[in-house]
């Protein structure tokens, strides 16, 4: 039997017997978990204190509390791969215990509230097995009354709390590396909120990688996503030029994001499509389906072909965010009316010329840029050409019209755009919240032009970038796609 299978035999029967530790005071006064009478100010507990009765444990005797914690599923060691030095050196109380001050043996410190620690118990009372859900009901917890009573750390650097609140007791523990992630204080959110700003570049090569690279190795895949996710754009080159390798690429990350156009769909020329894109006439620079009220996360677009004798047709891609950043700089009244004034994006389909098995009538009203509360653009949801019925404040009608107008020319005059004619065997990918894309027109003179396009939503990409920079990369925090995330 493997020692993994031997260890999860132990935690469960630990776990039929462990007691999720409430206590009264009554209780409390005889028991090995009492309240400590310790000083508030470096709280160091070693030796015979309480901490100690409780790591005696016969539970904590078998297995660490840090490998429970990976046993249960509540602690996976790789997600926290950029957490850097964890290793705590001294935990104290403060604020009569309402706060806890972590040094760490980086010499960085952090602050903790008790209630968020609270909140945040790892322990198998506190969090479910393998899904990590809390189940603490915070409306049971009075804030004025919770404090800390003890604190201790174990040498795997596993933090261990007893909370009190009342005549209530509560002994559990956080992991380290989680603590020192998601620290908040000292200013650790805006620098957060810093680190999370897209790179932009005036480099108007596309990056490009392989299509055997990407399928045959997890390495491979997280090249290209990390690409993706850095540059907002990437081109896969040499995909078989089939109708299945659309989704077995992007099966990769993810389910195809459904739209109003289908799971996928196929940019030809169709002189009498309701659509632009499936007519032959120039595209404008625009992001796909701002009127979702989560539009999709990547595009991708096979070339499936795309005949020498066409005239025209070549694709162009620029970078909103970075046309935005420049904007904000040049024009900052009208930036600020674009956060503030919502735009109204419409499509409508009543009687739609393609055939849609329903009828369709999108509307939004949503703002153009997103800011987060450090004031660092998060999302934006551009389209010149689904703009529908203005519906905003009188006096806030021409303010709008002058910026989304200025914004619109602050595109079209964009000097770092992205150029390419595709061919067959080309696969576009880019972010549709980040990266916009247009088409010149093109004349036919009797050849066939053929992309086959899906989506990809922008959480599961998200997602799976996380687990591969935690898995195969450095674990450092990855750069904003245009997701209402407030980081
Ligand atoms: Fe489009």
């Amino acid at each position: 039997m493997s020692t993994r299978i031997i260890r999860r035999l132990i935690l469960k029967f630990h776990q039929s017997n462990q007691r999720c530790i409430f206590m009264t005071s009554r209780h409390q006064k005889n028991s090995p978990y009492r309240t400590r009478t310790a000083g508030e100010k470096g709280t160091k507990i070693a030796g015979s204190s309480s901490m100690s009765q409780m790591a005696a444990s016969k539970h904590e005797n078998t297995t660490s509390i840090h490998q429970q914690m990976v046993d249960r599923q509540v602690l996976y060691p790789a997600q926290f791969k950029g957490a850097g030095d964890d290793r705590i050196q001294q935990v104290n109380k403060i604020n009569e215990g309402k706060m806890v001050e972590i040094i760490w043996k980086d010499g960085k410190r952090s602050k903790f509230h008790s209630i968020w620690l609270r909140n945040n118990c790892h322990c198998p009372c506190c969090k479910i097995d393998v899904s990590g859900q809390p189940t603490v009901d915070l409306t049971e917890i009075p804030l004025d009354e919770l404090h800390i009573t003890d604190i201790d750390h174990t040498e795997e650097n596993v933090l261990k709390v007893v909370w009190k609140d009342g005549d209530k007791t509560h002994q559990g523990y956080l992991p380290s590396s989680y603590l020192k992630t998601y620290c908040y204080s000292d200013g650790e959110m805006e620098r957060k909120s810093n680190a999370a700003r897209m790179n932009f570049t005036t480099d108007t090569k596309i990056p490009e990688i392989e299509y055997k690279e990407v399928m045959g190795t997890q390495k491979g895949l997280y090249q290209w996503l990390r690409i993706l996710g850095d540059r907002g754009l990437c081109m896969i080159r040499n995909v078989p030029t089939e109708q299945d390798y659309l989704l077995k690429v992007a099966r990769l990350v993810g389910l195809p994001q459904h739209t109003i156009y289908g799971n996928t769909f196929n940019v030809i020329d169709m002189p009498h499509a309701s659509n632009a894109a499936y007519r032959s006439i120039a595209l404008k620079l625009h992001m796909d389906q701002p009127t979702y009220e989560s539009p999709p996360g990547i595009q991708l677009l096979h070339c499936l072909r795309f005949d020498d004798k066409i005239v025209g047709g070549d694709s162009v891609f620029a970078d909103i965010h970075h046309i935005v950043d420049v904007f904000r700089q040049e024009h900052p009244d009208e930036f600020k009316t674009l956060c503030r004034v919502p735009v109204t994006y419409e499509t409508l389909g009543y009687e739609d010329a393609a055939g849609r098995e329903l009828p369709v009538h999108l509307q939004i009203r949503r703002h153009v840029i997103h800011l987060n509360n450090y004031g660092h653009v998060v999302a934006i949801a551009y389209h010149e050409s689904v703009n529908g019925p203005l519906q905003v404040d009188e006096g806030d009608v021409e303010p709008f019209y002058k910026a989304f107008q200025m914004l619109v020319q602050a595109v079209h005059t964009w000097p770092y755009k992205y150029g390419v004619r595709l061919q067959p065997g080309d696969m576009m990918t880019f972010q549709n919240r980040r990266v916009l894309h247009g088409r010149a027109a093109y004349v036919s003179n009797g050849g066939k032009r053929h992309l086959h396009g899906t989506y990809i939503n922008i959480d599961e990409f998200r997602s799976m970038l996380i687990y591969l920079q935690n898995t195969v990369g450095d674990g450092s925090p990855i750069k904003r796609m245009g997701l209402l995330d407030m980081y």
